[in-house]
């Protein structure tokens, strides 16, 4: 029988680059990646801790390929990633459905546990094993082709901000060689990739020696340049902290390097950050900002928050507000405050439920009328647009500006992989939507 596997992805981009590594080496024994999901040999669940009710959302998942399989045979089923990696062999003990536990710095041993699985042997694979999950996928070659594609560049995080359980579930900071990043780009834009977005938890704080030189995130950027095929270089996420000025000078050497930067602040309250141990304060992360402003006063920010922290009042929440206004993010994500078992902060005595909704309600109408602001701000305006896939339902293109928006329109195939320019007419909340520009007037 033909072995098929199927992963569902939450969470990040670093889950989403693993999972695509995950294909990459079980084709190698065989396994052809397969969308569709009920029939599968193979089913991986790769998933995320970050808020929430993670854990119990996992059973539910569970209990979905149970029911979708009841009159077929069983897939193996695997549970990665970050709740794999904090529940361990708990989650074996909860649900024999389940037949192997693998955090995400033992990816290096799925082969080997496929080849050896057995149905009576249930396995649980949780090291911190971070260089060896590297050094295995070093050889194996990156087959991504998408016009976009995660690069990861380093894995782990040595900040334990008391609300965080990256830290416990990524495991501590590790950087790749420089020269394997570089191999990797080489392969991924031999494939045909136009754009590479470096991920790391804390990508900023890449730092990497070889032959006695230290090689920081500004090198990479620096090097990736260099590819003539290359057209877009991104990085993410970001740490206020590690924003250093060699990184904030690429905005002006580099030619690639996107004018948009993801670079969470969590709060606007000096107060608030210190008790998240945050380790910068909002003049630092003002400082940076106006770096940046002054080098291109085109480049535009987007942010993490997370609201109603234990302790915030609402004099805290208020200077969060202030922040969003002063800086006007064009894009964030926002979230109430979830204790992650564990964590510091997972003691601390909540926040009333309606004032956390509440603060967050009104939080998110500002950001999204930022946005719209900034979106409403390309209509009549001509944008670069590289053209990533085809949305073919709607017969139309999907691409990204450079301030990563969304834009669709109707256009020809041929376009794929191509940065061309499109008129803007309207738009939404998520998306810009127009036509190909062929008088090709000056982009926004
Ligand atoms: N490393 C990044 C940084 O330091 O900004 C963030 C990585 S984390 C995967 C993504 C976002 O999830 C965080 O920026 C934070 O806003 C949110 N987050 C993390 N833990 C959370 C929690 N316990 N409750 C609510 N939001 C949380
Ligand atoms: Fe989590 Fe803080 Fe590390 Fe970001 S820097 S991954 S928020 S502990
Ligand atoms: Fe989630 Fe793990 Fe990423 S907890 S956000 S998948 S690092």
């Amino acid at each position: 029988m033909e072995k098929k596997i199927f992963i569902k992805t939450f969470g990040c981009q670093m889950n989403e680059y693993d999972s695509n590594r995950i294909y990459d080496s079980v084709k190698k024994i065989g396994f052809k990646k397969t969308d569709k999901h009920e029939e599968a040999s193979c089913y991986i669940l790769n998933t995320c801790h970050i808020r929430d009710k993670a854990k119990e959302k996992v059973y539910h998942e569970v209990g979905r390929v149970k029911k979708l399989y009841r009159k077929k045979n069983k897939p193996i089923l695997i549970v990665a990633g970050c709740v794999a990696q904090a529940e361990n062999e708990e989650m074996l003990k909860r649900e024999p459905y389940i037949d192997v536990v693998i955090g995400p710095q033992s990816y290096h041993k799925i082969n080997e546990i496929l080849e050896n699985f057995k149905e009576k042997k249930r396995k649980e694979e949780i090291d911190f094993d971070t260089i060896q999950k590297f050094e295995y996928f070093d050889k194996i070659k990156n087959t991504s082709n998408k016009v976009s594609s995660f690069l990861t560049v380093q894995e782990g995080c040595d900040k334990f901000c008391h609300f965080c359980v990256v830290p416990f579930t990524r495991g501590p900071e590790y950087s790749r060689p420089f020269s394997k990043i570089i191999n990797e780009a080489e392969d991924l834009i031999k494939n045909g990739v136009k754009e590479i977005t470096l991920i790391g938890q804390n990508v900023n704080a890449y730092h990497h020696e070889e032959n006695s030189k230290i090689y920081k995130i500004s090198n990479l950027i620096n090097e990736l340049e260099k590819f003539s095929e290359l057209e877009r270089i991104r990085y993410t996420t970001s740490h206020p902290r590690d924003m250093t000025d060699d990184l904030i000078d690429c905005y002006s050497t580099s030619k690639k390097l996107m004018p948009f930067l993801h670079l969470p602040i969590q709060s606007g309250s000096n107060k608030i950050l210190k008790l998240m141990n945050r380790k910068h304060t909002v003049e630092q992360y003002l400082d940076v900002f106006n770096k940046l402003k002054k080098i291109n006063s085109s480049i535009e920010l987007s942010s993490d928050f997370i609201i109603a922290y234990p302790g915030e009042t609402e004099e805290d929440y208020n200077d969060t507000i202030q922040l969003i206004k002063k800086i006007k993010f064009i894009n964030s994500f926002s979230f109430i405050f979830s204790p992650r078992p564990g964590t510091r902060a997972s003691e601390l005595k909540l926040i009333d439920d309606e004032i956390s909704n509440d603060r967050l309600k009104n939080l998110q109408k500002i950001l999204f009328f930022q946005q719209m602001e900034m979106n409403k701000s390309f209509q009549n305006k001509s944008v670069d647009v590289l053209v990533e896939n085809e949305i073919k339902e709607q017969n139309k293109l999907f691409g990204r500006n450079k301030y990563l928006n969304s834009v669709i329109f109707k256009g020809d195939k041929k376009n794929i992989g191509k940065t061309i320019k499109v008129k803007i007419d309207s738009c939404n909340q998520n998306s810009l939507f127009g036509i190909i520009d062929h008088n090709n007037m000056r982009a926004a």
